[in-house]
C-alpha cells in the first residue's frame, strides 16, 4: 500500500475512469477503465473508425466522453500531434512551432490585434500593457529563438523556418509538427498516426527519438515495425472494449492469431490451449529480449502474464478495380519533357516516357513534393509546368491524391449523397453497393462525411474510384491512414488490376508485390527501369544513377 502511494507521487499518470463513447447508437468503447504511467510508450491499435483518434481527442479534453472521466493531475502538460497533417499548411514553420504553447500564442494574438487597431484608446494600452507583462513572464521575447533551436535540433534547417508549412515535404513538415508537441514542453505527448507522409529514414530517426523519450506517449499507428520498435504497451481497441497488453505489436498478434486459431479448435482441452500459449509467450519474451531493439523499456515483456485475450475481429473491404469504363488501347500516355517548379526550387526536371499498356510503375523521388506535383499535372489539377503530357484516347484515368481534405471539408453530405456526387447512376441501391465494399452499410451509410475517422475517409476515396471505373490509376500514398486490413485488400485489387497504375507509396511490401517498372523524376532527369522494387534498390548501377541525379540534394 505504501509502495502504491509512493508510485503515485513520483510518477505521472492518466487515469481512464469508466469512459464510454456513443454515437447515436453506436457504440464505440463502453465503461473504459485504464491507467497510463511514466515511462511507457503506449500504441493504440485499431480498425479504422474503431475510435482510436476519438479516445486520444477525450484524453486530450478537445471532446467529451458519453460517460466516465479522465484524470491527469493539473501540473502536468500534454500535447498532440493530430491525424491531420494538413491543419496548418498556409501558416510558417517558426509560427506553426510557437502554436505549441497555446497561452503563450493567444497572447500574442492577442497583443497584435491591438496594436493593429487604427483607434488606439486608452482601455487598449491598459489591455496592451497587462498583455506584454504576462508576455514577458512566460519569457515570451525568446519564445522565437527557443522554437527556432528546437526546429534546428529536430533537423529542421534555418533556410525552412520562414517557409509555409505546405512548402515543405512530408519528412520536414512531420519534423515541425513534433516540434510543436514539444514546444509546450509536455508531459504527456499524444501522437496520432506520426509515420504518415515520413519515409523509411525519417521512421527510424522517429523510433529513436520516441525511443530516449521517457514521458507518457500514446502513439496511434498502423505501421507494425514502428509499433514494434517503439511501444513497451498496445492498447487494442475492438469489440467496444480498450484493452492494455504488455508487450509490443508483434506478441499482440501473435497471440491474437493463436487465440483465434484455437477458438476454432474448439473440442481441445482448455489446459493444452493455456500451455500452448505460455509456451508462445515464453519464447517470444526470449527472442524479443536478444533483438537489436531490446532497451531497457523491453523489460517490460519479461512481466507479460497470460491475460484474457480476445482474437480479432477485424474486416476486410472489397478493393476491385477491375470494373472498367472500357478496354484500354495501345497509347496510354505519353510525356514529354515534363517539368515542375515550385518557388524556384526544380522539383523535377526533362521528365520523358511511354507507358505500355498494363504496366504497373512506381514513381519514386527523394522530395514528396515532386511526386505530389506530378500527380497533380496528369490529374489535370495543376497547370503551371513546362513540357507536355498526352493521355490516351482511350484513357480514364482515375487519381487518389494523398491529401483528401477538399473533398470533405464543409461538406454537409450523408455518405450516400456524398458519394453520389460522382455518380451518374443515381439510384441508392447502386451507391450502396460501392460503399458495402467498403465496409459502410445501415446507419453507418447515413452518417455526414465529415466526421469520418482518416482511414475511412480513404475508405470513401477507394469506392469512388472503383464507382468512376477508370482504367488507369494514379496512386499518390494510397495505404496513409489505412489499416492492415485494409493495406491487404488495396495490395490484392492493385495485383489484380487488368489496367495500368502509377503509384507512390512508402510501403514497401506493396510496391514490391506489384511493381514492374519504376520511374525516378529528379531534378536532373528521369531514372526509367523495368524491374522489381528491390532489384531497384539493390542495383548498383542504380544506386549510382541517383547519386548522380540528385547531387548534392541527397547528402
Ligand atoms: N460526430 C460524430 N458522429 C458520428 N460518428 C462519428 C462522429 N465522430 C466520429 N465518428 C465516427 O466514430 C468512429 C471513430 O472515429 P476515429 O476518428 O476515432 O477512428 P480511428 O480509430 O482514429 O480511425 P482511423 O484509423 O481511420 O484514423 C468513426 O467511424 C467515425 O466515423
Ligand atoms: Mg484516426
Amino acid at each position: 500500500m505504501h509502495f502504491l502511494l509512493f508510485e503515485f507521487f513520483i510518477f505521472y499518470m492518466i487515469f481512464v475512469n469508466n469512459v464510454s463513447l456513443r454515437y447515436g447508437k453506436r457504440v464505440l468503447f463502453e465503461d473504459v477503465n485504464l491507467k497510463f504511467t511514466e515511462g511507457n510508450c503506449y500504441g493504440i491499435i485499431g480498425a479504422n473508425g474503431a475510435g482510436k483518434s476519438t479516445f486520444l481527442k477525450i484524453i486530450s479534453g478537445e471532446i467529451d466522453p458519453s460517460t466516465g472521466r479522465v484524470e491527469i493531475s493539473k501540473d502536468q502538460r500534454m500535447s498532440v500531434l493530430k491525424q491531420n497533417h494538413y491543419e496548418f499548411d498556409e501558416i510558417t514553420v517558426l509560427e506553426t512551432v510557437m502554436r505549441g504553447n497555446s497561452r503563450l500564442y493567444d497572447i500574442m494574438k492577442a497583443k497584435d490585434a491591438i496594436y493593429a487597431k487604427e483607434d488606439f484608446t486608452e482601455e487598449d494600452g491598459i489591455k496592451a500593457g497587462e498583455l506584454e507583462a504576462q508576455f514577458a513572464e512566460m519569457d515570451g521575447w525568446n519564445a522565437e529563438s527557443d522554437a527556432a533551436m528546437l526546429l534546428s535540433n529536430l533537423g529542421v534547417k534555418e533556410e525552412f523556418h520562414t517557409k509555409l508549412l505546405k512548402e515543405l515535404d512530408g519528412n520536414q513538415k512531420v519534423r515541425v509538427l513534433l516540434a510543436q508537441a514539444l514546444f509546450g514542453n509536455p508531459d504527456i505527448l499524444l501522437l496520432d498516426e506520426p509515420t504518415n507522409d515520413l519515409d523509411l529514414e525519417t521512421i527510424a530517426w522517429l523510433e529513436n527519438f520516441l525511443a530516449d523519450y521517457d514521458k507518457i506517449v500514446l502513439v496511434v499507428s498502423h505501421d507494425r515495425h514502428f509499433l514494434d520498435t517503439v511501444c513497451t504497451h498496445v492498447a487494442d481497441i475492438d469489440f467496444g472494449k480498450i484493452t492494455i497488453f504488455t508487450g509490443n505489436y508483434s506478441f499482440w498478434y501473435e497471440s491474437s492469431q493463436l487465440l483465434l486459431k484455437q477458438r476454432s479448435e474448439s473440442n481441445r482441452k482448455a489446459e493444452d490451449k493455456i500451455r500452448e500459449l505460455q509456451e508462445f509467450i515464453a519464447r517470444f519474451s526470449a527472442n524479443a529480449s536478444k533483438s537489436k531493439q531490446a532497451t531497457s523499456r523491453k523489460k517490460a515483456l519479461d512481466k507479460i502474464k497470460l491475460e484474457d485475450m480476445k482474437a480479432s475481429n477485424r474486416k476486410y473491404p472489397a478493393i476491385l478495380f477491375n470494373n472498367q469504363v472500357r478496354e484500354a488501347g495501345d497509347q496510354i500516355l505519353e510525356v514529354k519533357n515534363l517539368s515542375k517548379s515550385l518557388n524556384g526550387e526544380v522539383l523535377f526536371k526533362d521528365i520523358s516516357f511511354d507507358l505500355k499498356r498494363g504496366q504497373k510503375v512506381a514513381v519514386l523521388s527523394s522530395n514528396s513534393l515532386a511526386t505530389r506535383a506530378f500527380y497533380q499535372i496528369l490529374a489535370s489539377e495543376d497547370k503551371e509546368y513546362e513540357g507536355m503530357y498526352k493521355w490516351g484516347v482511350t484513357i480514364t484515368p482515375t487519381y487518389l491524391p494523398s491529401d483528401n481534405s477538399s473533398f470533405f471539408e464543409n461538406k454537409d453530405l450523408n455518405l450516400i449523397d456524398w458519394l453520389r456526387q460522382y455518380s451518374e447512376e443515381k439510384d441508392e441501391t447502386f451507391i450502396r453497393g460501392f460503399l458495402g465494399r467498403m465496409l459502410f452499410s445501415g446507419e453507418e451509410t447515413l452518417k455526414k462525411c465529415t466526421v469520418l475517422s482518416g482511414g475511412e475517409k480513404v475508405r470513401c476515396m477507394l469506392s469512388r474510384m472503383m464507382m468512376l471505373k477508370g482504367n488507369f490509376l494514379l496512386l499518390d500514398e494510397p495505404t496513409n491512414h489505412l489499416d492492415l486490413e485494409s493495406i491487404t485488400a488495396l495490395n490484392n485489387g492493385m495485383k489484380d488490376f487488368k489496367g495500368t497504375f502509377l503509384f507512390t507509396t512508402r510501403d514497401h511490401a506493396l510496391a514490391q508485390s506489384v511493381t514492374d517498372r519504376i520511374l525516378e523524376i529528379t531534378p536532373n532527369g528521369l531514372i526509367d527501369r523495368e524491374m522489381s522494387f528491390d532489384e531497384y534498390m539493390e542495383n548498383d548501377r542504380v544506386k549510382a544513377q541517383r547519386q548522380e541525379m540528385y547531387g548534392s540534394v541527397l547528402a
